[in-house]
């Protein structure tokens, strides 16, 4: 596991960016992972910059996104396909058709699953898998288990996660279910980048470098990975 420590957020995400510009350069038809949250939300800016700029297209690039909460209206302000439209896709070049979020509102969400893991196998798996990290070490919405899950499922959300998340829903009830990438999917990307910012992640940061290789931290797993890369503020790093 890479770590790299950054004096602030933005040269962070600079950095963030110029690994997703080396991974598209070099491979246009890029299948990239893509997470929600506050981590990723400068990152996404500046490849929106450098893509109205033109150093680099999103034309052939295909999409698939971590998670999307349950029971949640696609157009809702607070789904996962609003925050994306927002944040990115609605700002590059990218085709629609490319773009993949599961449907957490899907009658069958068990054939939902199935067919996310197919559509990742049919795209030859992740390239580049970006991520964050919840306080209590989850990644995508693998909350900390017994086990380590494997292939895209449903989760019961932790309240840990309710608690985190909750800040957004201000006029309505934070869906408690949501569908996500399973550990497995996300270890099978190429290259992983975990960017993590702020001393309220600074546990999980120790935990995840630090700790067993254990599914109460999820994102300890990365220990494992071939290419993983933590790009991290002063504050996400201050236990290392
Ligand atoms: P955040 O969420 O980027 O909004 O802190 C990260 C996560 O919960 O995975």
């Amino acid at each position: 596991m890479q770590i790299k420590i950054f004096p602030n957020e933005t040269e962070l995400a600079l950095t963030a960016a110029d690994i997703f510009e080396e991974t598209i350069t070099k491979k246009p038809n890029a299948v990239l992972g893509l997470a929600t949250g506050a981590s990723p939300v400068l990152t996404y800016k500046e490849l929106i910059r450098r893509c109205k700029a033109g150093v680099i297209s999103f034309a052939d690039v295909i999409t698939f996104n971590l998670d999307e909460y349950c029971d949640l209206p696609r157009a809702d302000k607070n789904s996962y396909y609003t925050f994306m439209q927002e944040n990115l896709f609605g700002h590059i070049d990218i085709k629609p058709e490319n773009v993949h979020i599961e449907d957490g509102n899907a009658a069958d969400f068990e054939a939902e699953c199935k067919a996310y893991d197919a559509q990742i196998a049919a795209a030859g798996y992740i390239d580049l898998q970006l991520l964050g990290i919840g306080t209590n070490g989850h990644i995508g919405f693998n909350e900390p288990g017994d086990a380590f899950t494997d292939g895209t499922f449903r989760i019961r959300l932790s309240e840990s996660t309710i608690k985190a998340n909750s800040r957004y829903f201000t006029d309505s009830k934070m869906p408690e279910y949501a569908l996500t990438m399973g550990v497995g999917s996300i270890m099978k990307a190429k290259k992983i980048l975990l960017i993590a910012t702020g001393s309220a992640k600074a546990d999980a940061i120790y935990n995840t470098v630090n700790g067993p290789v254990s599914p109460h931290c999820p994102a300890s797993v990365l220990q494992t990975h071939p290419d993983a890369i933590l790009l991290l503020d002063e504050a996400a790093a201050a236990r290392l």
